[in-house]
């Protein structure tokens, strides 16, 4: 009867059908209650209604579309623990939707992967409810931001390791020139950080409260505001390069500031832990012991045994739309990484071609972790001005790799300039819409 219990018992494509057909989005703030769900034809007019179905022939097939508002456009509505950025990340709405569209009330699923984890937005949702993890990305600084917050170390722990640390000693000039980035003051302190996390690292000294330092600090160390060490710069999620940002000082006429790191770490943390819960935190350090965290090409990943996938939700790189190591430069230096070897493993193409041969390696990759009667929802957009529906594109490929298309799953909203993530151009090269590929894995 307990094995009953635990097992996983994943929805039937009858039982999705029917509540993606009756979705309404409920109103959880007085801010949402002004906003009725909407859909978005092409001219931009709104149009109360539940779900719109529909179906696209791609070649030989036909398949069904769900367009909806799924969840909310309003921003900071997810986990204070998801708030660090990364370039193309997803908001914590759309894997939460997916986790609760996809399996039963009270059927937790054994394994949750995300074989493009980027910040980890799937894994940590998915940790906050409980529920076991996988994780991969080709970029190691994805572990780097996930790790640490799945572990959750408690701000005393935080508060206490920080007061250890001795950030004011005097050093080396560093091997690339950061100045126009940190005030000399503020240089020695990440300087002296730097060197004492990668030495804790490399002697295998390292615990979760210099992994949370690490990881926090990351994060801090460009961006826009005196929240962040560096002097005004773009959004932290993609670090300019040493001459872009000669040129913004010198049109800003502004020099770095000095800053106060140790304060800039600790008043991030306490943001990042404000919403976590006593059970949360629970969840998070039971599931973060059992995390397999990959840094491997998504279309090969050994480590993960057959069929040991209840659910995949996931987002990969949309063709050339964003360039991810050039874009993290500044946070690889600070932990050690060479960003021109991740460059080389990170998947970025201008060519249909090469990505259509790429996602299909993928999908037969995840058709043989996932587990008979799972399910893969797979985030992609509209690219190219909206000329290339990339669901159009991964919905054959799933097939061809053994998957049933159930139907593609389209979120429908007006974005504000920074309603979706930083990172998305509302509009123009980047993506309105999240177009979601639901494919089962038919029992046997
Ligand atoms: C759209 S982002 C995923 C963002 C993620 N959903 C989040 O919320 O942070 C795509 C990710 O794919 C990773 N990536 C690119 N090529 C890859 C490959 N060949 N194998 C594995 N990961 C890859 C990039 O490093 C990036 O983190």
């Amino acid at each position: 009867m307990l094995k009953m219990m635990n097992q996983f018992l994943p929805m039937e494509p009858a039982q999705v059908d029917a509540a993606l057909r009756s979705f309404r989005l409920i109103a959880d703030d007085a801010t949402e209650r002004q906003r009725q769900p909407t859909l978005f034809d092409d001219t931009g007019a709104a149009a109360p209604t539940t779900t719109l179905v529909d179906e696209i022939v791609v070649g030989e097939r036909t398949y069904k579309r769900y367009v909806n508002e799924f969840w909310t456009a309003r921003q900071r509505g997810g986990h204070s623990l998801h708030e660090i950025s990364y370039r193309a990340c997803f908001k914590a709405e759309l894997p939460r939707f997916f986790l609760s569209l996809l399996h039963p009330p009270h059927e937790k699923p054994v394994m949750v992967y995300d074989p493009f984890m980027g910040r980890g937005t799937t894994l940590l949702e998915a940790a906050l409810s409980g529920f076991r993890v996988a994780g991969n990305d080709a970029n190691p600084l994805s572990e780097i931001l996930l790790r640490p917050r799945l572990e959750a170390p408690s701000l005393d722990s935080i508060v206490e390791r920080l007061e250890e640390l001795r950030l004011d000693a005097p050093v080396a000039e560093p091997e690339i020139d950061l100045s126009m980035f940190y005030a000399p003051g503020t240089l020695r302190q990440i300087m002296n950080l730097r060197t004492w996390l990668n030495r804790r690292r490399d002697l295998g000294e390292e615990d979760a409260a210099d992994r949370w330092i690490r990881m926090v600090a990351t994060n801090r160390l460009s961006g826009h505001s005196s929240g962040f060490f560096s002097v005004y710069t773009l959004p932290p999620n993609q670090a300019v390069s040493a001459q872009r940002q000669r040129e913004i000082n010198a049109r800003r006429q502004q020099t770095p500031p000095e800053r106060d790191v140790k304060a800039i770490i600790l008043k991030k943390t306490r943001s990042l832990l404000r919403k976590l819960t006593a059970q949360q935190a629970r969840y998070l350090r039971n599931v973060a012991q059992s995390a397999l965290l990959m840094c491997e090409d998504a279309g090969r990943t050994p480590m993960l045994a057959d069929e040991s996938v209840d659910m995949v939700i996931t987002s990969p790189p949309f063709l050339n739309t964003v360039q991810y190591a050039q874009d993290n430069w500044l946070r690889c230096w600070f932990n050690g990484l060479d960003a021109e070897s991740i460059a080389r493993r990170i998947t970025v193409t201008s060519s249909l071609q090469q990505w259509r041969a790429f996602i299909g390696g993928v999908m037969h990759e995840l058709y043989r972790v996932v587990r008979p009667g799972g399910w893969v929802a797979f985030e992609v957009g509209e690219v190219r001005g909206g000329t290339l529906n990339l669901d159009e594109v991964v919905a054959p490929l799933g097939e061809a790799a053994g998957f049933r298309c159930i139907g593609i799953v389209i979120n429908s909203q007006h974005f504000t300039k920074t309603a979706n993530c930083w990172g998305v151009d509302n509009n123009a090269k980047g993506t309105n819409t999240n177009r979601i590929v639901l494919l089962w894995k038919v029992p046997a």
